[in-house]
């Protein structure tokens, strides 16, 4: 496809289409304002996003030396000329870790620097447009809300967590898709869910990932070993670059993470959202309350 569109001023080619997934279509294209055409990407969010904010995010983080896009130009998505919150960056080299290192022994070691890197985000102050991650009080709402009973667990979780301490930069998403690699540049890319809170929360939301996408196609009894080896891999990265890693809390913000994944499954069942059918939804559902039932 070329479709050529000007967002904030930066005039954008599109030629192909890098990813159509469930939050984002992103396109690879040039940059054409400027002396020569500029690689770059745009990224149209199929829900409106709080792009000044993503973009602040971004730049907080190459401020601090881990390397992010840089940011051309954005629109929130009343003032988008597609409709759609809208940001162009500037195309990285490199590919993401799996693709790079596939299961070769230096896998291994890249999970523990991708530790190593999500402690250095985690040591840079969120931008004060951040939003907050979501406290994990209001998830006990939602399952009241949703009047689904909360899993073992979850009301201990959250009070041991208490209201909010923190405003560190979180990426959100943090796992090894989102990291483009080659032979002298790491960038960290995708900061659609940026928020500013416990790093914790996002070390958890990272160490659970692999487990929710387990749970969206198959049950959880079929966990590969291979995700505990990656995950204490990272973990140990994380460690040693943090100087510490609190077990306890890491762990309640795991179930708060998981329970907050059941209550998706259940919003997905209701409004469709997923393009799952309800049973497909529910099934998703039991499997993340066994997620938490394993966690406690
Ligand atoms: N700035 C960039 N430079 C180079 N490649 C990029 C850039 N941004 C995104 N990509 C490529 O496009 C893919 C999808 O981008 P992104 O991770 O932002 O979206 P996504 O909605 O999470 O998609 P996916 O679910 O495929 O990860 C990335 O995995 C990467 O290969
Ligand atoms: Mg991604």
């Amino acid at each position: 496809m070329t479709a050529t569109v000007t967002v904030d001023g930066v005039r954008f080619a599109a030629e192909a289409v890098l990813s159509d997934g469930p939050d984002a279509r992103v396109h690879r294209g040039h940059v054409l304002s400027g002396d020569a055409p500029r690689p770059a990407v745009l990224v149209a969010y199929r829900q409106p996003r709080d792009v000044a904010a993503i973009a602040a995010a971004m730049r907080a983080a190459t401020a601090a030396g881990v390397a992010t896009p840089e940011v051309l130009g954005f629109a929130a998505y009343d003032r988008s000329p597609i409709g759609a919150a809208t940001m162009v960056v500037e195309l990285v080299p490199g590919r993401s870790v799996p693709l790079e290192l596939g299961r070769r022994a230096a896998a291994r070691r890249a999970f523990s620097e991708l530790g190593a890197l999500h402690a250095e985000i985690h040591a840079v102050a969120a931008p004060r447009q951040l939003a907050s991650a979501p406290s994990p009080a209001v998830l006990l709402e939602r399952f009241e809300v949703l009047a689904i009973e909360p899993p073992t667990g979850l009301a201990g979780a959250v009070a041991a967590l208490g209201g909010a301490t923190s405003a560190q930069l979180l990426h959100g998403d943090f796992h090894s898709r989102n990291v483009l690699i080659d032979a002298t540049s790491r960038f960290v890319i995708d900061w659609s869910f940026a928020a500013a809170g416990d790093p914790l929360q996002d070390v958890a939301r990272t160490l659970l990932l692999p487990k929710i996408a387990t749970a969206l196609v198959r049950p959880l009894s079929l966990f590969e070993q291979g995700i505990e080896a990656r995950s204490d891999d990272y973990r140990s990265g994380y460690r040693a670059q943090a100087g510490a890693l609190d077990e306890a809390r890491l762990h309640d913000w795991q179930v708060v993470g998981a329970a907050s994944a059941l209550c998706d499954a259940y919003g997905n069942a209701l409004s469709g959202r997923a393009g799952k059918s309800v049973r497909r939804e529910l099934q998703v559902a039991r499997r993340l309350r066994s997620v938490c039932e394993t966690l406690v």
